[in-house]
């Protein structure tokens, strides 16, 4: 079996395994991660491999502490801000790598930048302060895929391609971290995610910029339009019910009642709604229907997010 209940044993042997070049997958808050040792190219190289990567998109470095984040990156006065308000946590930011950084071309993309988070998962962490150094983690899914909320998610997707993976059970907000960079020095949401923007403009004190919708492949807008979080079945958004034939994927009290499908949250609650979203999609995609209608959700606080990776597993493929 390469899953295994989180507990310190299973832990120490990830760290071992990482530090052996090994990739481990492991629970966050957010989603689960594909880890490999940041150092290591050649073990980045191999969490490429095992996602189906199409491109070498630059990966997260996940670290265990902001002094561990200050000595891969420089982090100015507004980035420190923003650390120290929502560090440990599921905010990712995008910083200027410091010159020979213990962290492999490939995780950077070759950037000048970095992309770091210090996760709040007490396994993450746990895992993080045994391994030391950074642990460069997508989300533990085949490219273009849904993302994993639970081991099981890990196992369907890449079971054959990690040496082991963690099980923390299901990750409680169920969203990606919400990137922000520092586009020409202006703070810019670079990826909406499991921390609404409004919370990171309270407290900065100033609005998020947006990146101009991507020309080509600049990665400091990553992935705007592309086909992502994609399940197998096509999706239909914006959808009052289901037609004959469809699943429904709802939300909120006044969902159409007696159709098929699910309801992501019926008290209509969009945190309730952002953990239960990659895994009803997961569930919704098994029974094989061809078509998931997916009725509208609001666009405030977590609906970006989510209405994020709505667009995006819609998207044409
Ligand atoms: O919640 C999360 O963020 C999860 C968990 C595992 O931490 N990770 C995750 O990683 O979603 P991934 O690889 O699926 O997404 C990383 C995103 C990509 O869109 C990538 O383009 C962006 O981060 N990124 C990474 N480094 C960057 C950089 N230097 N500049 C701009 N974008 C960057
Ligand atoms: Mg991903």
């Amino acid at each position: 079996m390469t899953i295994v209940p989180a507990d310190d044993d299973a832990i120490a042997r990830a760290a071992e395994l990482l530090r052996r070049g090994q990739l481990v997958a492991f629970p966050t808050e957010t989603v689960y991660g594909l880890g490999a040792d940041a150092a290591n190219g050649r073990a980045v190289a191999a969490v490429f491999a095992a996602k189906g990567r199409p491109r070498f998109n630059p990966l997260i470095a996940h670290v265990a502490d902001l002094a561990t984040a200050e000595r891969l990156a420089v982090l100015d006065t507004t980035a420190r801000t923003l650390a120290e308000a929502f560090w440990p946590g599921a905010l990712t930011l995008v910083l200027a790598k410091r010159p020979g950084a213990p962290v492999s071309d490939l995780v950077t993309a070759g950037l000048d930048t970095i992309a770091l988070r210090v996760p709040s998962h007490p396994v993450a962490r746990a895992l993080l302060a045994r391994f030391g150094g950074a642990i460069a983690a997508p989300s533990a899914n085949p490219s273009g895929g849904l993302s994993p909320t639970e081991a099981e998610h890990v196992e369907k997707g890449l079971g054959d391609k990690v040496a082991l993976i963690l099980d923390g059970g299901a990750t409680t907000l169920g969203l990606e971290s919400t990137i922000v960079g520092f586009l020409d020095g202006r703070p810019t949401l670079l990826r909406a995610g499991a921390i609404p923007r409004t919370e990171i403009e309270r407290v900065l004190g100033e609005r998020l910029a947006t990146p101009a919708p991507s020309a080509g492949d600049t990665p400091s807008a990553p992935g705007q339009l592309e086909s992502h979080y994609a399940p197998r079945a096509r999706l239909r958004l914006g959808a009052l019910s289901a037609e004959p034939g469809e699943m429904l994927l709802a939300f909120g009290p006044n969902a159409p009642k007696g159709v098929p499908g699910l309801n992501l949250s019926p008290t209509g609650d969009l945190g309730e709604a952002a953990a239960n979203l990659f895994a009803y999609l997961h569930i919704l995609d098994e029974t094989g229907v061809a078509t998931i209608a997916v009725t509208a959700i609001p666009e405030e606080g977590l609906g970006e997010a989510i209405n994020d990776r709505l667009r995006r597993a819609a998207a044409p493929r």
